[in-house]
């Protein structure tokens, strides 16, 4: 591997921090003088080149306490993912990364608590749908300026294009998105736990089934390349570690992330393993019966058996369920009858009832469901029955509002929250994330809004907080 000469510096999209663990992190960054080439190459040539990291105590670099070389090679876009081990647990660290004479930005990251030891508190945000046309990034400046472990990312963390097909073309959308100064902020004051949604890959896709907006869309070979492109662009831009890497149309993304004895955070993938949609009906459509065969998957088999194991096996206090698409129940027929979005939980609703089942049987320690998707805030009970909100609530779920996604079917839902009490507060209004500060007595969410989702300038608030206590499952108002 030679020394390459640059003409340019080539960290354009910044760094980010992955998957801690107690002694260890993923560090990511991509070579890319020119992110935006239209061949996906981003202007490197196709040749490996080796890639130096540092990490230190300190933020001059004064205490190097790891350091080492990765090949960025051309089949994987001069990405780069250095798995670190070696240092201490809840520990703070900064990294940078070197290419020839050429320096990236700094970035900080932590690493996860010891689990042998109490740990007292861990504050993350929950993130979501970043549209580029939306407005950016208002969010993630005034996240960058929160005091937060980690921030998990559940899903639309690029959208496709109409005619987005090639590995080149997922490509230039992701390192376009990356090249906004506020995202890269965020990525490089706190570590990442990220989970994809649909528009990663293509609107409310369902394992190998492409949805249905056309012929050439539903050809299964067509999607499959498509889906395999997606996956690598995904995987080359996000701070995953190397069992993510895709291997075709398939990658490894469901995995657990351990907060000491405090927290586990069970990360979801409910798209790659589902069974196709009944109903592409958008908000909604009257609901599809066979959505209660019990044959029916969302998050396929094995992984269903993996999160059940997952909690029964699991000591810590907090057991999150970090996922992509709505798991209460929500009628959008205001009348008689019922109608739902079969893209979300309820279009697969014995699958939900198994998860519910599960945590009445079972009772894990305090089961809260993180979610996104729906570009607007929640707050939802999570009842033993799902269909029926006088059942008793078993979960908590929070849904974090878009990072800047609109929300085009807010009077919709609006008009159908006073007949499903089981949603305890909605707002389709405004964009932002939520901070969650977790303690071993109580959660607290606070939604963060920002005042316009384009304008960094103006200012963010709170717009509204709930809190569940410890063994009394179910948010109140703060
Ligand atoms: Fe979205």
């Amino acid at each position: 591997m030679a020394a390459p000469r640059f003409g340019t510096n080539p960290f354009t999209l910044g760094v980010a921090s992955g998957d801690p663990a107690p002694d260890g992190v993923v560090l990511w960054t991509r070579l890319a003088p020119d992110p935006l080439a239209t061949d996906g190459s981003a202007g490197m040539p196709p040749r490996v080149v080796p890639v130096h990291w540092e990490v230190a105590e300190d933020e001059a670099f004064g205490r190097i306490v790891r350091r080492g070389t990765e090949p960025a090679m051309p089949e994987l876009g001069h990405s780069v993912h250095a798995e670190v081990h070696g240092l201490r647990p809840s520990a703070d660290y900064f990294y940078r990364f070197r290419a020839g004479a050429e320096i990236s930005p700094v970035g900080r990251t932590s690493t996860a608590p010891d689990p042998r030891r109490r740990t007292d508190a861990v504050t993350f945000a929950l993130a979501s749908c970043q549209s580029w046309a939306g407005g950016r990034y208002a969010a993630y400046r005034t996240m960058a300026q929160e005091d937060l472990d980690l921030v998990v990312h559940v899903g639309d963390y690029v959208y496709e294009g109409r005619d987005t097909e090639t590995l080149a073309n997922f490509r230039r959308i992701h390192a376009q998105y990356k090249t906004s100064p506020d995202l890269q902020a965020a990525h490089a004051a706190f570590p990442f736990v990220v989970t994809f949604d649909d528009h990663e890959i293509e609107n409310n896709w369902a394992g190998g089934v492409s949805q249905p907006d056309g012929e050439a869309s539903n050809e299964p070979a067509r999607f499959a390349a498509l889906r395999a492109a997606a996956f690598q662009a995904y995987y080359e831009h996000l701070p995953l570690r190397r069992i993510a890497r895709p291997q075709g149309a398939s990658i490894r993304l469901h995995r657990r992330v351990g907060y000491g004895d405090l927290a586990t955070f069970h990360v979801l993938d409910t798209r790659q393993y589902r069974d196709p949609q009944l109903d592409p009906g958008f908000p909604s459509a009257p609901l599809h019966p066979a959505s209660a065969d019990p044959a029916r998957t969302f998050t396929g088999t094995e992984q269903e058996r993996w999160l059940f194991d997952g909690l029964d096996r699991s000591a810590a206090r907090w057991n999150v369920l970090a996922q992509q698409t709505i798991m209460a129940h929500f009628d959008y027929d205001t009348g008689p009858g019922v109608a739902v979005n079969h893209d979300q939980w309820d279009g697969y609703a014995a699958a939900r009832q198994r998860v519910l089942d599960f945590v009445a049987q079972r009772r894990p320690s305090n089961p809260v469901v993180v979610t996104s998707d729906w570009h607007s805030s929640w707050v939802n009970d999570l009842t033993a029955v799902a269909t029926d909100p006088t059942s008793a609530v078993v979960a908590t779920e929070f849904v974090g509002t878009s990072i800047s996604s609109g929300c085009g079917w807010a009077d919709e839902v609006a008009a159908a929250v006073p007949h499903n009490p089981q949603v305890k507060f909605f707002d389709g209004a405004r964009r932002g994330y939520v901070r969650c500060e977790v303690t071993p007595q109580e959660w607290r969410s606070d939604y963060r809004v920002v005042a316009s989702a384009a304008d960094t300038a103006a200012p963010a608030t709170t717009l509204t907080s709930w809190v569940v206590a410890d063994g009394r499952p179910g948010a109140v108002p703060a």
